[in-house]
């Protein structure tokens, strides 16, 4: 089913078409704590009239194995028909898990089992924009404390709603965060190994239109929250096609070491990545060649309205300073062996530039350098 997407339109009336006409009579709702303070929770308990609503947020951020198991029984003790997930990306990605695991045998560890498409509906409201795991196919869980892809076409929620007021009550933090998230998705989608045309545009659109509205978006506008809403959606289907490149994958340790929020680390590690691309252009892998990747970094740079490369990246470096986020961090000898043990060789493969483990210890030195 092709994913439909309602940008900035009125959430109760369009949830209530989408109940009668599924004939859902009950239905799972997937959030977290933030939804006790959304305005979206009087539409919510306005359904209940029409329709069996069971709550589910016994979940953390980085959600475990566990807990998505919790939800799954719910979801069938209750025999609820359908999905609704409102929060941001771990929030989305237990609702996909509990979608896949809920048809499946439960007396079998459903990481081990083949994932048979189902046609639950599921309806995502992300409250942040960023992860764009409204539109990917990719969710992540942890299974004895390790990092778990779980990946289905299926997962895909069927209907998005894109709601800028949600957006409106997010700490600015957050807000810059996420909006570097769904730029870093935008870039790395652009000059992946797997990219298409029609993974290319949407890039390019998020691009344009992060660029656009980040300034109206930081200072809270609809306007702002409504276009960066649908540039993160736009930049998670390029991902959803391409899925992400060495930025990355380096980027994932930096989260747990340090705490730095996922978008901020893939957002100080995508510069110093692409000026080494820059220099090591002799070592193109992508099929396509040295001319087409060259054209690609041009693309992006005239997407980030700038005229080179280098420009793009220094923009970039600039727009960190500019927001006060410049990385201030000593690295020790033990911690960057660990970052560089870390990165998932799979994910390097999506690189158009081949990479060795001395050029991502080299990468590594430069994101964490003070200057
Ligand atoms: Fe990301």
């Amino acid at each position: 089913m092709e994913q439909i997407v309602y940008s900035n339109v009125e959430c109760y009336s369009t949830l209530l078409k989408i109940i009668t006409e599924n004939k859902i009579e009950s239905l799972m709702l997937v959030c977290d704590g933030a939804f006790e303070f959304l305005k979206i929770k009087n539409d919510i308990e306005r359904l209940k009239t029409v329709c069996k609503i069971y709550s589910f947020s016994d979940f953390t951020p980085n959600p475990t194995y566990e807990s998505v198991c919790k939800g799954v029984n719910l979801f069938n003790n209750t025999g609820c028909k359908a999905l609704l997930a409102i929060g941001g990306g771990s929030t989305i990605d237990v609702a996909k898990c509990i979608k896949l695991f809920s048809s499946m045998d439960s007396k079998v560890n459903y990481l081990e089992q083949k994932i048979v498409e189902n046609s639950i509906p599921l309806i995502a409201i992300p409250t942040t924009a960023g992860t764009g795991s409204e539109a990917t196919r990719y969710s992540v869980i942890y299974y004895d404390g390790e990092k778990q892809s779980v990946t289905d076409d299926s997962s895909i929620p069927g209907y998005v709603f894109l709601l800028p007021e949600l957006l409106s009550t997010l700490p600015l933090k957050q807000k810059k965060a996420t909006m570097l998230d769904a730029f870093c998705h935008a870039v790395e989608s652009f000059w992946s190994v797997n990219s298409n045309e029609e993974s290319k545009c949407f890039s390019a659109d998020a691009l344009k239109l992060i660029m656009k509205y980040s300034d109206e978006y930081l200072n809270n506008s609809e306007e702002g929250n409504k276009n960066m809403l649908i540039a993160a959606n736009l930049a998670g289907k390029a991902i959803n096609i391409t899925q992400t490149t060495a930025g990355h994958a380096m980027c994932y340790k930096i989260t747990s070491i340090f705490g730095i929020p996922h978008g901020l680390a893939a957002a100080y590690c995508l510069p110093k990545l692409w000026r080494f691309m820059l220099d090591n252009m002799d070592r193109v892998c992508d099929s396509r060649g040295k001319h087409y990747l060259e054209d690609v970094f041009d693309n992006i740079a005239k997407c980030m309205n700038v005229d080179s490369p280098i420009k793009a990246v220094e923009k970039i470096e600039n727009l960190l300073s500019d927001m006060k986020l410049v990385l201030d961090i000593s690295l020790d000898d033990n911690q960057l062996e660990t970052l560089v043990k870390s990165v998932n060789t799979t994910r390097l493969k999506n690189n158009p530039v081949a990479l060795n483990e001395e050029d991502i210890r080299s990468i590594y030195i430069e994101v964490f350098r003070r200057n």
